[in-house]
């Protein structure tokens, strides 16, 4: 590991190296996830701010927008230094309601890879997540096989059109289905200090160099509530956003952060929570929060 100010970097076998803090792009669309930033120009300047701070590991979707925050990723970074990771997830496609149905014959997977190499403007995606789960909450594992899925994916890798792959929303038994397809770098699901579960996935997936990607580190759309939070947050001098990030950095070396955002103030803010201590007795208080 080679550290830096942004939490180290976690290198993953035969794919890339993260800096493990880094930026989630989906908060920059319009309401409900639909449309174009409110502020085009801010949003550049958060992606501009996150890369030049050394962030080299960028979360989105075609289905944000949609296509409308792949085009502002690649107006603000094309072109992309090699060292710059766009990993993008397929699976689902928006409708005229703004919903998002799953979208996951080999040529719907087909049509979104495409999609994305277009609206990104590269010629082979760097990672592709195959986002698999939904359940009653939307973002929940849902147990079956993946295999009709990935292997479609696993064969645009083979042609080219895509880098590395990855999994999103699922469970331990989707993840070894996965690799007994192809290789994964990265897995991505709902985890955070108030949401738990995956811990067993997490150290495994560590020791197999395979990154694993919290979404929701702060809560999403329901900002982290826990008055214990609070109380370490204020016993640290800290915000509580910036302890719950420091928590999840804290928990294995393979996780990797991408805290979402559409001011400049607030990244900078999750940036510098990387360099948060957390003395024993905070991390026993936090441990505590949803054990
Ligand atoms: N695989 C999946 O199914 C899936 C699902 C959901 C999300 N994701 C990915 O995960 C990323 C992270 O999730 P997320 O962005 O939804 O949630 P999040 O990172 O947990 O929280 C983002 C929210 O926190 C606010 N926030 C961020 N920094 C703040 C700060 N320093 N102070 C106060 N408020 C702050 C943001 O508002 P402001 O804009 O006002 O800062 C935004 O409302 C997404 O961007 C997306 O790339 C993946």
């Amino acid at each position: 590991m080679v550290e830096n100010t942004l939490g180290g970097s976690f290198a993953t076998t035969g794919g890339p190296s993260f800096v493990r803090m880094g930026y989630g792009a989906m908060q920059l669309a319009g309401p409900r996830v639909w449309g174009p930033p409110a502020d085009r120009d801010g949003a550049i300047a958060v992606l501009r701010t996150a890369v030049e701070a050394g962030v080299n590991h960028i979360d989105t979707a075609d289905f944000y927008g949609p296509h409308a925050i792949n085009e502002i990723i690649r107006a603000a970074l094309a072109p992309y230094g090699d060292d710059l990771h766009v990993v993008t997830k397929v699976g689902s496609v928006r409708d005229e309601n703004g919903g998002w149905p799953h979208a996951r014959s080999p040529q719907q997977l087909r049509e979104q890879v495409e999609s994305n190499l277009r609206t990104l403007g590269v010629e082979a995606l760097d990672v592709v997540n195959l986002r698999v789960g939904g359940g009653p909450d939307g973002h929940s594992p849902v147990a079956g096989s993946l295999a009709e899925p990935f292997d479609a994916l696993a064969k645009l890798r083979q042609e080219g059109k895509i880098k590395h792959l990855g999994v999103s929303v699922v469970d331990e038994e989707q993840v070894r289905e996965a690799q007994s397809i192809a290789p994964i770098v990265t897995v991505q699901n709902w985890y955070n200090v108030a949401h738990r579960g995956d811990e067993t996935l997490i150290a495994s997936l560590n020791e197999q160099g395979i990154s694993y990607v919290p979404f929701w580190p702060l809560g999403g759309f329901n900002p982290l509530q826990s008055g214990v939070l609070d109380d370490v947050a204020a016993e640290l001098s800290q915000s509580p956003g910036a302890v719950a990030l420091a928590w999840l950095l804290h928990q294995s070396a393979n996780i990797l952060l991408i805290p979402g955002t559409s001011s400049v103030a607030h990244l900078q803010e999750n940036l510098a929570a990387a360099s948060v201590e957390l003395t024993e007795d905070a991390l026993t208080k936090l441990n505590g929060i949803a054990a």
